[in-house]
């Protein structure tokens, strides 16, 4: 039960493929709300595993079944290939950063991380060392007399973490724990986060509602919506793979235009039409002429050019009607002569701080960087 990080690491590479937790056609409702709804899932061992979606598509109900605070109301949750059913949240290799903390405010830091041991009647003395180790991983140590509330929001998310780690559980779930930080706090404990998971090779399964940050931690991601799980991946996969309209929108920022396909060619390429623009885009499988599909182009994949020349497919002259300063970049907002609007991203370089609001441009992009969007 010791806190052992070379076993710990070894431990992640042996049994990297077998999955931790697996979640079979797992349904919850609460009365007519369907929280989840018939969702599946594997998590491997080991992985730093992200649930991303908005608020109330049922993140934190996943995350409590998994830790045994809710049972589902149908399906089943294994956990090292063992189902769960009717195992109290003590009973589990699992431990949770609740989404509130739930720290102990009339207690210090070392009773507040030793709560589990004691409550399990461990002996002194295995509580105090455990205690010290863990309130050394998360950069602690000399704040064990302090009261919670002599504490900043960045220390009571450490202490919670101390609490959650003692145990060494092979599961920790994270439910949003730096959704109360203001940002820089935020990047720094996600550094702090990934140095944890990376030095103790525990399965992390972490919730949140913000992409870059899911995008930043995770080694891999499901997107949820309305009890549902959309797309799991790689940030790469999810960011420059959208397989919806959904997640290509949730997922960093894009134009996205519904259309039909006018053409599938022979070269692998199809034409997609959406209103007065034609988009030639890479022919996922499955395609067939006169479907209706959406298309989607990230900003930063647009780029701006104070031309008037045209490539047909794959460009298009726009008149600039809002340029944003971002810092490292433009934000352009464009419209078509026909009134379609399409943004862009470009790098804070001379070739865009001399276009100007009321500028005619051209906008151009690679057919690769389409998506098309079938659902
Ligand atoms: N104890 C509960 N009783 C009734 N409805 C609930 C309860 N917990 C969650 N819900 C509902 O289930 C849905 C998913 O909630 P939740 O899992 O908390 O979403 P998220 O964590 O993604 O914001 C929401 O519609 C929410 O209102
Ligand atoms: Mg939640």
């Amino acid at each position: 039960m010791s806190i052992d990080i070379d076993n710990k690491i070894q431990g992640k590479t042996s049994s990297k493929s077998e999955p931790t937790v697996e979640i079979r056609n797992v349904s919850k409702w609460f009365g007519e709300v369907a929280a989840l709804d018939n969702v599946s899932l594997n998590i491997q061992q080991g992985e730093f595993f992200s649930l991303l979606g908005p608020s109330g598509c049922g993140k934190t109900t996943l995350l409590r079944m998994i830790g045994g605070f809710e049972s589902p109301s149908e399906g089943q949750i294994l956990i090292d290939g063992t189902d769960t059913i009717g195992e109290p949240p003590y009973a589990r290799s699992t431990n949770m950063i609740f989404q509130h903390l739930a720290l102990f405010p009339h207690m210090n830091v070392i009773e507040n991380v030793a709560f589990g041991l004691k409550m399990k009647s461990f002996q002194s003395d295995t509580i105090d060392q455990k205690v010290q180790e863990s309130l050394e991983l998360v950069r602690l140590e000399g704040y064990g007399q302090r009261k919670i509330d002599q504490l900043s929001g960045g220390q009571k998310q450490r202490v919670a973490m101390a609490r959650a780690l003692i145990n060494n559980p092979s599961v920790l779930l994270l439910d949003e724990p730096l959704g109360a930080l203001d940002l820089q706090l935020r990047l720094q404990m996600q550094d702090e986060l990934r140095r944890l998971h990376k030095s103790l090779g525990n399965t992390f399964i972490f919730v949140t509602h913000d992409q870059g940050e899911a995008m930043a931690m995770s080694d891999r991601i499901a997107v949820m919506d309305q009890g549902h799980i959309l797309q799991v991946g790689t940030p790469e996969d999810i960011y420059e793979t959208p397989k919806t309209r959904f997640v290509a929108d949730f997922v960093g920022h894009t134009n996205v235009f519904d259309g039909n396909v006018t053409k599938i060619e022979e070269n692998g390429e199809c034409l997609v039409s959406s209103l007065d623009l034609v988009f030639r885009c890479i022919t996922p499988d499955g395609l067939t002429e006169g479907q209706p599909v959406s298309i989607a182009l990230r900003f930063e994949d647009v780029s701006v050019e104070n031309t008037t020349e045209q490539l047909n497919g794959t460009s298009i002259s726009v008149l600039v009607t809002e340029k944003m300063y971002l810092g490292g970049m433009f934000r352009f907002k464009n419209i078509t002569e026909d009134g379609t609007e399409l943004t862009a991203d470009a790098p804070n370089k001379h070739s865009a701080q001399s276009i100007s609001e009321g500028d005619t441009v051209t906008l151009s992009w690679r057919p690769t960087d389409i998506s098309v969007l079938i659902e």
